[in-house]
Order: C-alpha cells, then sequence, then structure tokens
C-alpha cells in the first residue's frame, strides 16, 4: 500500500499534511497527509462520524486545524487571513448535502447571486453565464422555477450550478447523493464525471456510498481514526473489495467497508469497544461531543 503519486503525476493543487483537529479534546482527524493532482477526482470516504466533513470544512476554510498545513492552488489557507482566504474561495465552487439554495429565489437568481457579488458584470453578460451553468446541469429550463417547486436530484444540479457560477478550479462535494433514489444519484455521479472532464475541475468529493465512489473515483482515500488508511487509485480499491479476505488489518477493515458486509473487523472492533464501555460504566452519550463550533453551513 503506497500514496505515492505516479511518476507523471501533475503538481497537486491540494496538499493537506498532518492536520489534526480535535473537538473537546478529542482528536477527529489526528494526522491526516493528502494530495489533490490537478484535473483529478478524488473521493474521501470512511464510516460515518470519522471526520470526513470537517476535513472538507478545512480545506475551504470554514474550520482552522489545531495543527498541520492546508495548501490550495499554492497558498496555505491556515495562514491567510479572511480577505486573502476569500480570494482564494472564489477559486472553488462548493456543493454542501442541502445544496443550500436560497428558497426565496428563483433557480436562475440562486445562480446568478455569487456572480454579482464577485464581479463587476452588467446584468445581460450575468444572464448569459446563468444561463449556461444552468444548461451544464440541464435545468436552463427551470430558470423561473423556485427551489420548492422541483426535485430533490434537481436542487443538487441547481447546487451545482451555482457552484459553478464562478468557473472554479476545484469543486468540493459532500455527500453528493445522500437522500436520491438510486436513479437520480447515478445522474448526479454522471454530472460529476461530465464536469470534469468538459471543465477539466479538480474534484474532492466526500461519500460513503460505495457505488458513487466507485463510478467517480479516480483516486480514492479511506479515513479511519482520524488518519488516512489508504490513498490509491480506484483499481487498487478495486482489486482490495474483490480479492479474497486478506491477512492484513487494515485491508481487510477497507473490504469490509467497501463490501458493506455485516461481519469484519469494522464489526468487531465496534463491539469490543461497546463492551468496554459497558465495562468501565463510560455511557457513549457522556462523552458524545456537543457542537462548540458553529459551521458556516
Ligand atoms: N462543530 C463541531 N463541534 C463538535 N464536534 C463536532 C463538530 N463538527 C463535527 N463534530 C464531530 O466530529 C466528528 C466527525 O464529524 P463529521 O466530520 O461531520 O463526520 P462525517 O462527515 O465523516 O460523518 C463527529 O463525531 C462529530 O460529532
Ligand atoms: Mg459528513
Amino acid at each position: 500500500m503506497s500514496d505515492a503519486p505516479a511518476p507523471h503525476q501533475p503538481e497537486p493543487v491540494i496538499r493537506v499534511r498532518d492536520l489534526v483537529k480535535r473537538f473537546d479534546g478529542r482528536a477527529v482527524l489526528d494526522g491526516v497527509t493528502l494530495d489533490v493532482f490537478a484535473g483529478e477526482t478524488l473521493v474521501i470516504m470512511g464510516g460515518s462520524g470519522c471526520g470526513k466533513s470537517t476535513l472538507l470544512r478545512m480545506m475551504i476554510g470554514s474550520f482552522q486545524p489545531d495543527e498541520g498545513s492546508i495548501e490550495i492552488l499554492g497558498q496555505d489557507t491556515t495562514k491567510l487571513d479572511e480577505e486573502g482566504l476569500n480570494a482564494v474561495r472564489k477559486r472553488f465552487g462548493i456543493l454542501f448535502q442541502s445544496g443550500a439554495l436560497f428558497n426565496s429565489m428563483t433557480l436562475r437568481e440562486n445562480v446568478a447571486l455569487p456572480i454579482e457579488e464577485h464581479t463587476g458584470l452588467d446584468p445581460h453578460t450575468i444572464d448569459i453565464i446563468v444561463k449556461i451553468k444552468l444548461e451544464l446541469v440541464g435545468l436552463r429550463e427551470h430558470a423561473d422555477k423556485y427551489p420548492a417547486q422541483i426535485s430533490g436530484g434537481m436542487k443538487k444540479r441547481a447546487g451545482l450550478a451555482r457552484a459553478l457560477a464562478l468557473d472554479p478550479q476545484i469543486l468540493f462535494y459532500d455527500e453528493p447523493s445522500a437522500g436520491l433514489d438510486p436513479v437520480t444519484s447515478a445522474e448526479i455521479d454522471q454530472l460529476i464525471i461530465n464536469l470534469s472532464r468538459q471543465l477539466g475541475v479538480t474534484s474532492v468529493v466526500v461519500t460513503h456510498e460505495m457505488d458513487s465512489a466507485f463510478r467517480i473515483a479516480d483516486r480514492m482515500a479511506m479515513l479511519d481514526k482520524g488518519r488516512t488508511l489508504l490513498i490509491a487509485p480506484r483499481s487498487e480499491f478495486e482489486h482490495l473489495r474483490d480479492a479474497p479476505t486478506p491477512d492484513d488489518l487494515n485491508a481487510a477493515l477497507i473490504r469490509q467497508f467497501l463490501r458493506g458486509d455485516a461481519e469484519g473487523p469494522i464489526t468487531a472492533r465496534r463491539q469490543s469497544t461497546v463492551y468496554a464501555e459497558d465495562l468501565l460504566e463510560e455511557p457513549a452519550a457522556r462523552r458524545a461531543p456537543t457542537p462548540s463550533v458553529r459551521a458556516t453551513r
């Protein structure tokens, strides 16, 4: 298992080094190191609560890490002030779990908003750009609808059109297929693939849905216990998934996750943890972290 880039890999556009994030003294991320290369789609996977969204939020500068560094497009975002951070943020787009559209605005207005906020373009030009963005996600004919009038999949598409508004170099997705039926989910995956090919955009996708992960990933990273267990090309993960049970514990753990098996090292670890807590009379509820920082979205 190696996370060394292939010999002709381009320079990383995102460089995460030894990232540590603690909530209430508990390290959710405990030394994460990874690179994202130009034009690739990196899928970050892991069990729920393992810190995927936290990692993404730190990459986009919503959270500051306790230790480590994040370099995006050549800038260490942990050292930037708000103004510097906003300049970098203009160069990437974000699609959150909810789509995060403004319900009081039409799709056209939702997509126009970041362009109006960040450019001095005249309304006619903005209107053309908005049409192009909506066309990219297949929603041009729905420009005058409100979010409440469209389906969940269309809301994701509209959120994506807005994320594309400022021609980002990097797109961040947090669980893009969450809450969608399998067909709509596959359509969103196809859209992610198309955008990556058509626009050459670099994509970082957080998901725990394996079908989706295997469809869209060039490389995959598996998070566990605050660290990356493996970062490798998709083919290596496919091989792990389809191979017989390996002797190596980490490989067995990844395999169970990828296959969604009910039995394996993840289950064994979970059961032994609960048992240990029971013996120590330390209920999980008492140790559950209370949110101390509010996410911006
Ligand atoms: N703002 C916060 N304050 C305190 N704890 C948090 C905060 N955000 C996330 N956590 C905790 O960090 C852990 C990882 O959360 P998250 O990154 O959302 O996981 P994932 O996206 O992998 O499901 C969870 O235990 C969660 O409760
Ligand atoms: Mg999450």
